[in-house]
């Protein structure tokens, strides 16, 4: 692992604020007397033991990656000199040229984890523009550290992503409701078709994990089974699962980039 230097997060009161900094303190990728945390109400109390300050500049001067996890519509209260840092956003929307613009660093990546971060289970991609080569690696490391990271090409693909990974458990969460629904439906109880949907969310993330299998592959598989859940399959698609996605996440991904403040 390499060295990243000393973090300071702005916003590591907040909830991802407070996950990112368990899961690098945790993890062993930034000791806790190397992680400066800003807060603006209090100190949460379940975070970990580094150094916190209401003072955003003073959190500038003791970092060399500063980490901005306010929310979009605190954003523009932020007033910070971070020239020469590399600043790493994981604000929904805002734009690499604002934050540039705002804090004066030319070294600046937008990172889109998602819930599962307090887990370590995170997908990450981030999106760096930087003329120091080892930033990229600098922030594949810090996120490593909530779970998988990939870097994408361009910066438009963090607001898609904000919309299909960064919405985390939501849309499985959303299937399983929907099969929660069929099953109360069809007479059973809500508290088993809830158990019954949950397992199956749950068992198939374990699986996945395990076995490697692509969703694809799986799903061949049981196509080519062509038993009771390839007719599942079948049916599902002839009424419109795949369209009914992407129009959910054409929907979300249009909402994220509406969000983006151009400067
Ligand atoms: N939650 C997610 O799953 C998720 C996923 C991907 C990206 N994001 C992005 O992550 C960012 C943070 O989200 P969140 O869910 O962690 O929100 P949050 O829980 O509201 O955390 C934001 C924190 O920033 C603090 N803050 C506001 N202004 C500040 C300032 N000037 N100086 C220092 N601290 C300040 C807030 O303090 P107060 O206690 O006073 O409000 C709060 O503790 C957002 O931009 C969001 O788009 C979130």
């Amino acid at each position: 692992m390499i060295d990243i230097g000393r973090i300071g997060i702005i916003g590591g009161s907040g909830w991802l604020g407070t996950a990112i900094a368990k899961a690098l303190v945790g993890s062993g990728t930034v000791a806790a007397e190397r992680l400066t945390c800003s807060f603006r109400s209090g100190v949460p109390e379940n975070s970990v033991n580094c150094h916190w300050t209401s003072d955003n500049s003073e959190l500038v001067k003791n970092s060399d990656v500063i980490v901005l996890s306010v929310r979009p519509d605190d954003w523009s209260a932020i007033d910070i000199d971070a020239d020469k840092k590399l600043v790493v956003s994981v604000m929904a929307g805002v734009t690499i040229e604002d934050i540039k613009r705002r804090t004066g660093s030319n070294r600046v990546g937008r990172a889109l984890p998602n819930a599962a971060a307090e887990l370590g289970y995170s997908y990450t991609p981030f999106f760096i523009d930087s003329p120091e080569p080892k930033d990229s690696e600098t922030i594949i490391t810090l996120f490593r550290s909530c779970g998988v990271v990939d870097a994408v090409s361009q910066e438009e693909h963090i607001d898609y992503f904000t919309a299909m990974s960064g919405s985390g458990a939501a849309f499985p969460a959303l299937l399983a409701e929907a099969m929660i629904n069929d099953a109360v439906v069809r007479g059973i109880s809500p508290a088993i078709a809830q158990r019954a949907a949950q397992q199956v969310i749950i068992g198939a993330g374990r699986l996945q994990e395990f076995n490697g299998a692509s969703p694809s592959d799986t799903v061949k598989s049981f196509v080519d089974y062509k038993g009771t859940t390839a007719a599942g399959i079948i049916a599902m698609r002839q009424n419109g699962f795949d369209a009914a996605v992407g129009a959910g996440l054409d929907a979300a991904f249009r909402k994220a980039q509406a969000l983006s403040t151009k400067p």
